[in-house]
């Protein structure tokens, strides 16, 4: 949640910083601002509204400097407006700071600053950071920025400028990611590695409690006690192509094209008996008492697939907690247990709590993360990546795809006795099985027609299928703005039934075959009700085809895989009804990819 951009080096910082800003919109998009360093004359713009009106007001400026920072927000405190854009001055306008997190002593010490006479211009927290840095001025900017960083309470991730020390930015984390780009004498800051992908692949990410220096495109590391400290400088291996639209209307809908190709990645090397991408075998597995999946979002719906296949296969209690209320409560955790937490970003704040909570109680802690050295995979005791690469649509879709196959090739592995209906000669086909797939877009889209207008819609499904009705409801809702309610299918009549009335949309997922009599006589039961009724099943669901009013028929495939395969309609389904109504589906209102503070 909102995006950072730094740049120390021989180039013109604003070109870095504005395109450094739009590969980090998806992080937030309700205002945007860059402060540029020209020796001691500092020069701060900044817009509220679309990074485009950022881009717009400075099209025909030259700010010329040898230091650039750049922020776009998603608002924590005060409204979205210029103000309250980052980046925030002191008093005598000689600092400028960016900052991502949540300060949660800002009231205090901004009560404690405004006895003091200074100043206040905005509602926000990180106004107060600004302000006491003015206050604290000691002569050196990286003595100033970590005694600052001592007073402060709640999350961060801090940049910092200064026509004190003209030369220099210092940033700093605790909580907030924070990545440094490493380049020929040229240093970048980032909140995320995509954003900075086009000029070096080489990044450090910082730890909580580190802090940079950085003088003419040269770096030092030090903790907050300015001791100097190393990291190691990992080589990225994401192509920058994947971060950009390459010609596609959305991220959203090229990353779900992208998803045969992506997956093939999540497979590699996976596949053979023994392989040693698999972080924890059989044996190891069998040993646990119980599995905590934690997770929040799009991430939770995934766990809730992984939990049949984990209990199917090792007879292990599975218990799938959204890590929001799991770190907030007390779980009974042993050291005995295996924690599987489940992120893209790696940097979900709830997730990494809930994580420390799992091994605080001495868990075994195995993370399923997307984003290579990320705070989840730092923390994990193990690491299984999605490799499915980045992600920049807000609504997630290839890295949801890619939990799910990775803790179905996590199953596969631990599955002894054979009883899951797949095989690894069968996975290996998941790519061209994803592929045809896609072959239901056209439908889909004349199906979207019938929906787009519906205030609200329900999906339904039994078992696995109920997972990916949950997954399916949230898609839609984030990007189109209807409402849409996922139901384990047996559940309609103990309420929601109420709601159904003629034309009501119904979207059911069927590829369960043990389950699809009982999931037909619920369709039964809806269309009774003149529900509108649209299916996804594969072609041995006669009755249900039947009764259909659209029936969206997956390839053929073995049961297990036809669960992971039905999530491409939901997701076209979203896409198209969100695009008929003119939604702006990749960034959703409201909505921020990586959601790092709580
Ligand atoms: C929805 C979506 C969110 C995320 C959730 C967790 O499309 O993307 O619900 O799944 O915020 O994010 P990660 O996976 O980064 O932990």
């Amino acid at each position: 949640m909102c995006g950072i951009i730094g740049y120390s080096g021989p180039k013109e910082p604003l070109p870095i910083l504005i395109g450094g800003l739009s590969r980090l919109e998806y992080r937030g998009y309700d205002s945007a601002g860059v402060a540029i360093l020209d020796g001691e004359k500092l020069t701060i713009e900044k817009k509220e509204g679309k990074l485009q009106i950022l881009k717009d007001h400075l099209e025909n400026s030259k700010i010329n400097g040898n230091i650039g920072i750049g922020h776009t927000r998603w608002a924590t405190h005060g409204v979205p407006n210029d103000v309250n854009a980052h980046p925030h001055s002191d008093n005598q306008k000689e600092f400028a700071i960016i900052h991502n997190g949540i300060i949660e002593n800002y009231a205090e010490m901004k009560d404690d600053l405004l006895k003091e006479d200074f100043i206040f211009e905005s509602d926000t927290d990180t106004e107060v950071v600004a302000v006491e840095l003015g206050n604290q001025w000691t002569g050196r900017l990286l003595e100033t920025v970590t005694n600052v960083a001592k007073k402060l309470d709640g999350t961060y991730a801090l940049v910092v400028t200064s026509t004190k020390e003209p030369g220099t930015i210092v940033a700093g984390r605790m909580m907030s990611p924070l990545v440094l780009g490493v380049g020929e004498g040229e240093t970048f800051l980032a909140s995320d590695s995509a954003a900075i992908l086009e000029h070096t692949n080489k990044m450090i990410f910082l730890e909580n409690g580190d802090f940079v220096e950085i003088t003419n495109g040269k770096f030092k590391l030090f903790d907050i006690n300015m001791n100097e400290i190393s990291r190691e400088i990992q080589e990225i291996d994401w192509k920058v192509s994947e971060a950009e639209k390459s010609g596609y209307d959305h991220f959203m809908y090229k990353e779900i094209l992208e998803q045969a190709e992506v997956i093939e990645r999540t497979i590699s090397g996976r596949l053979e008996v023994g392989s040693e991408e698999i972080p924890i075998d059989l044996n190891k597995a069998k040993g646990f008492e119980k599995i905590w999946i934690v997770a929040c979002g799009t991430a939770y719906h995934a766990g809730l697939f992984g939990k049949d296949l984990f209990e199917k296969v090792l007879g292990v209690p599975v218990s799938v907690e959204l890590a929001s209320e799991f770190r907030y409560r007390e779980p009974i955790v042993g050291k005995n247990d295996l924690g599987i937490v489940i992120s893209q970003s790696g940097e979900t704040m709830d997730t990494i709590a809930a994580t420390e909570l799992l091994k605080e109680n001495g868990s075994h802690v195995l993370a399923l993360v997307n984003v290579v050295g990320s705070s989840l995979a730092r923390m994990a005791d193990s690491v299984f990546y999605l490799h499915v690469g980045p992600e920049i649509g807000v609504a997630s879709t290839k890295a949801y795809l890619g939990m799910l196959v990775g803790q179905l090739l996590l199953a596969k592995h631990w599955d002894s006795e054979g009883k899951l209906d797949t095989s690894f000669d069968e996975i290996k086909q998941l790519p061209a099985l994803i592929e045809k797939t896609f072959e239901c877009e056209d439908q889909v889209k004349k199906i979207s027609k019938s929906i787009n207008e519906k205030n609200d819609i329900y999906f339904i499904g039994r078992g696995l299928d109920y997972a990916l009705a949950a997954e399916g409801a949230l898609k839609l809702k984030e990007i189109s703005y209807l409402h849409a309610e996922a139901l384990a299918a047996g559940e309609l009549k103990h309420g929601t039934l109420a709601l159904i009335e003629e034309g009501t949309p119904i979207i059911v997922t069927a590829s369960q075959h043990h389950l699809l009599d009982k999931t037909t006589s619920n369709v039964q039961e809806v269309k009774a009700r003149g529900a509108y009724v649209i299916a996804v099943g594969d072609s041995s669901s006669k009755k249900l085809q039947d009764i259909s009013n659209d029936y969206i028929t997956l390839p053929e495939a073995s049961e297990m895989l036809s669960t992971v395969i039905s999530i491409i309609p939901l997701q076209f389904i979203a896409y198209h009804v969100a695009n008929l109504n003119g939604e702006s589906i990749d960034q959703p209102r409201n909505l921020a990819k990586s959601v790092t503070v709580e």
